[in-house]
């Protein structure tokens, strides 16, 4: 997580606010660090595009009773409810050089490789974003090589 934040950070223009709220242990997720890595750093992008080149984004990781829970929130310009799952469809985009696939490969990689869900919690217009991951816990019976902390 920290090593995205930092990417991101480095891209966004400094009129962009990017915070995190980690936990202090690690967390330990059955995942592919790179995949997970792009799909955040897309959530980002988003939240990038849907501010003016202001705002804040908020990263946030923590371990729940069923799951590890991820929420990317931005001050951005909203997503209509209507749109909360179409913005994950395919081709499904609002941007005049869009392409409107990244949420769908998103989802793709939360679900298909890593067994967890990924969705629009909350989204009003004009105040911001959250998208959130849930990914299973982790029970250690496996041990693929990718395996990675946090
Ligand atoms: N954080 C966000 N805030 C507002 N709208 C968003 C956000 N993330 C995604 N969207 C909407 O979902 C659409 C699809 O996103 P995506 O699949 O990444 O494709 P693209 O970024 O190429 O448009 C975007 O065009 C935008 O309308
Ligand atoms: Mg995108």
């Amino acid at each position: 997580m920290g090593r995205v934040t930092t990417y991101i950070g480095r891209r966004a223009s400094n009129r962009v606010k990017i915070t995190t709220t980690l936990p202090d242990e690690p967390l330990r997720a059955l995942l592919s660090a790179s995949l997970f890595e792009w799909v955040i750093e897309n959530l980002c992008k988003n939240a990038i595009d849907a501010m003016d080149g202001e705002g804040h984004i908020h990263i946030m990781a923590r371990s729940e009773a069923y799951c590890i829970a991820l929420e990317v929130s931005d001050t951005g310009k909203g997503i209509p409810s209507k749109h909360f799952s179409t913005v994950f469809t395919p081709g499904f985009t609002t941007k005049q050089r869009g392409w409107g696939l990244g949420l769908s490969l998103a989802r793709r990689i939360v679900e298909e490789y890593h067994h967890g869900r990924i969705f629009v919690k909350q989204s009003e217009l004009g105040k911001g974003t959250t998208f959130r991951i849930e990914l299973p816990l982790y029970d250690g019976e496996n041990t693929p090589s990718d395996e990675q902390n946090g």
